[in-house]
Formats: C-alpha cells, sequence, structure tokens
C-alpha cells in the first residue's frame, strides 16, 4: 500500500499567485501504459503567468493543477510498462499538472536524465530546452558561421537558445534589460537593451546585411522589424505574444494575428521565411512521431547539459507550497533563469 500523500497546487480561477490552492490526497496509481513519477523538480514557465491571467491560448476550464514539465523518479508503473522503469529519474512534458507530489504520465511520454544531471539542472532545459533546440535546429536549421538575433537572451529559452547556437557556432546578439548585459558579453553575445533606443538599428549597426535568423517571443507590433531584419535566406520563429500577458480582451486573438502576418509574409514573392513555432504542433497527426522527435530532441539537450555547452540556470528554488513566492519572484522581471519547485 501506498502510504505517501498527494500534495498539488491548483488554480482555481483568474486569481493573483497568493490564491492558488494547496489539496492534499491519495497517492494515484499508474493505469495501463502509465508510470507514476514522483516530483524531485518542476518549474514556473511563462506559461503559467499567462495561465493565472487566463490569457494562455490554449488552457484548460479553471479549476486545474498547472505545470508544464517536470523531473523526478518514477515509484510506480502500470501493466505494459517495463517494470525496470522504476528507479529511474526521468523528465516529462505535460503542459498542466506538474505542480504536485506526483504525477501519473504516460511511460512513452518520458525521457531518462543521464546520469550526472541533477534533478533541478535538467528542469532548467525541459520545456525551455525542447523549445530551444526544435527552433534553432527543425525550424530555422541554423549552420555554423551564421549570425541571429535573439529576443530574451537571458530568458528561460533564450539563455538555452543562446548556447545552444553557439555551440552550434553561430554567432549571437541578443536583446535583453540592461542589467542582463554583462552576463551576456561574458557568453560573448553582443547585448541590445530593448527598453532603450532604437533596438533595429542597433542591429543593423552589428550586422548590415541582416541575421539568418530571429527568435521573438514578444509578438505586437514589433514583430515586423523582427521580419525586415533577416537577411536573404533568413528565417524568422515566432514563438509568444509575451507582449500581450497584460492586456485585457481575447486570448487567441494576439495569436491568430500573428499567424495571419506569418501566412502573409510567406505568400509574398520573397527568399525569407516565417514561421510560428508551437511545442504541441504535430502531437494530433501524430503522437508517436511527436514523442520520438521530442525524446531525441530533449536527449540532444541533455547531452549539451552534460558537455557543458549548456550551464543551468537556477534563479530560485522553492517548496511546492510556496508556490505564490516562486510565482511573484518568476514574475518580478528580475530574476535571471528558472524558478525552480521542490517537493
Ligand atoms: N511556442 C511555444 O511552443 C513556446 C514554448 C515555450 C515557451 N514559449 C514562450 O517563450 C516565451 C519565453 O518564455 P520563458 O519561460 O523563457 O520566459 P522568461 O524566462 O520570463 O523570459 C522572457 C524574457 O523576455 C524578455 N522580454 C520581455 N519583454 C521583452 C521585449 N519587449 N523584448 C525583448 N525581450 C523581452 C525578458 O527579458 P529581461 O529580463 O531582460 O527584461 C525575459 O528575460 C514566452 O512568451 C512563452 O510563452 C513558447
Amino acid at each position: 500500500m501506498n502510504t505517501e500523500e498527494l500534495v498539488e497546487v491548483v488554480l482555481p480561477g483568474k486569481v493573483e499567485p497568493e490564491e492558488l490552492q494547496v489539496r492534499r490526497g491519495a497517492v494515484p496509481d499508474a493505469g495501463p501504459g502509465q508510470v507514476v513519477i514522483r516530483m524531485e523538480a518542476t518549474g514556473v514557465s511563462f506559461a503559467e503567468q499567462q495561465m493565472r491571467r487566463g490569457r494562455y491560448y490554449d488552457q484548460p476550464p479553471f479549476p486545474f493543477v498547472p505545470g508544464y514539465d517536470l523531473v523526478g523518479t518514477v515509484v510506480a508503473t502500470g501493466a505494459g510498462v517495463p517494470p525496470g522503469l522504476a528507479g529511474t529519474l526521468v523528465a516529462a512534458l505535460v503542459k498542466v499538472g506538474g505542480w504536485a507530489s506526483h504525477v501519473v504520465v504516460d511511460a512513452a511520454d518520458v525521457v531518462a536524465v543521464p546520469e550526472g544531471i541533477g534533478a533541478a539542472e535538467a528542469e532548467t532545459v525541459v520545456v525551455n530546452g525542447i523549445t530551444a533546440w526544435q527552433m534553432l535546429h527543425r525550424e530555422a536549421r541554423v549552420r555554423a558561421g551564421q549570425t541571429i538575433l535573439v529576443h530574451g537572451a537571458n530568458g528561460g529559452v533564450g539563455s538555452v537558445l543562446v548556447q545552444l547556437a553557439q555551440a552550434a557556432g553561430v554567432t549571437v546578439i541578443g536583446t535583453a534589460s540592461a542589467r542582463h548585459h554583462d552576463t551576456l558579453r561574458e557568453r560573448g553575445v553582443v547585448p541590445i537593451d530593448y527598453r532603450a533606443g532604437d533596438v533595429a538599428a542597433r542591429v543593423r549597426e552589428v550586422a548590415p546585411g541582416g541575421v539568418d535568423a530571429v527568435f521573438d517571443h514578444v509578438g505586437g507590433p514589433g514583430i515586423v522589424d523582427s521580419w525586415r531584419l533577416l537577411a536573404p535566406g533568413g528565417t524568422l520563429v515566432a514563438y509568444g505574444t509575451a507582449s500581450t500577458r497584460d492586456d485585457q480582451g481575447s486570448k487567441q486573438w494576439p495569436v491568430v494575428k500573428l499567424l495571419l502576418r506569418v501566412w502573409l509574409w510567406n505568400a509574398l514573392p520573397n527568399r525569407r521565411r516565417a514561421c510560428f513555432y508551437n511545442i504541441w504542433a504535430g502531437r494530433a497527426l501524430s503522437k508517436d512521431r511527436f514523442r520520438a522527435r521530442l525524446r531525441a530532441d530533449l536527449t540532444q539537450v541533455f547531452a549539451a547539459l552534460r558537455r557543458g555547452d549548456v550551464t543551468p540556470q537556477i534563479a530560485a528554488r522553492f517548496p511546492l507550497t510556496h508556490v505564490a513566492e516562486a510565482m511573484r519572484m518568476a514574475e518580478s522581471g528580475t530574476v535571471a533563469g528558472k524558478v525552480v519547485l521542490t517537493p
């Protein structure tokens, strides 16, 4: 009999972080093909900041347990799952449900964390690492010798993207608040303050012929500059609308507007390409293919972490029940790296 207790954080509606609720209950069982993961690290992603405002484009109805990803140990296996998986440290991308002491997922959705990588370190690169890797290598297909522009270069996704790009021999120009510029310079990134002056003009000073790829999570009117900064043959990878986080009104409209722009740009006769990256794209078409790609890509990111190509950036660690403080910190706009939640 399982004597452990389930502890999970519930988002009851559009609330302030302090109004998140802690719920306790029995640890669920693993059904056929499933495993129970005992969480060792989960984290606050940008998605949860949007979800508590009711502004994530694809969130479930309230109430629900947020938590985009987690790392933990398999403590139970269901029918049809190799029992040897028990005791393994694994990572899983779940979109919701990760803010819990125990999480049930399909065994096919877990990726083993290589030895030598701690749970919190691994957590920093699950959703952030997969996103960064796929945008760089599957969408923009960067090559050594190229130059790219990364918006939010010291953010959760941005910092991993920068390091993976550099490992691939790519030169990086990165926008960030001035307080991150020393860190970026130490990493060999050319920093540009997105809060001051004409960002596009500054990029053109550094790369007069344009850049080979732009990674833009900001959306809004600035996306037009991102498109115009591309060199012939370049790719714009749009992947968010962070600029509309605090807006009112439709949560889908900013994404729809972006998709329309992308469609229009690609329809024009030109030698540049735009895309809207979505980590879940393709899942509905083929779950097996989606899982295979995710497994392959996260494995590559973990390998980069082990080699030291990527340094895990942990902004702070909070126990799961201190989630309000964790959210406040993540939303403060003052942290560098991932705010990690632990049991
Ligand atoms: N499409 C997908 O499948 C997918 C998957 C994962 C994440 N995302 C998106 O990725 C984005 C980043 O997520 P994250 O977890 O990395 O967030 P994060 O850690 O909060 O980082 C975001 C960064 O954006 C920077 N920023 C804010 N406004 C900016 C602006 N106007 N110009 C340039 N940079 C700006 C901030 O920089 P400073 O701190 O320097 O001010 C911050 O470091 C979110 O929009 C999220 O929705 C999309």
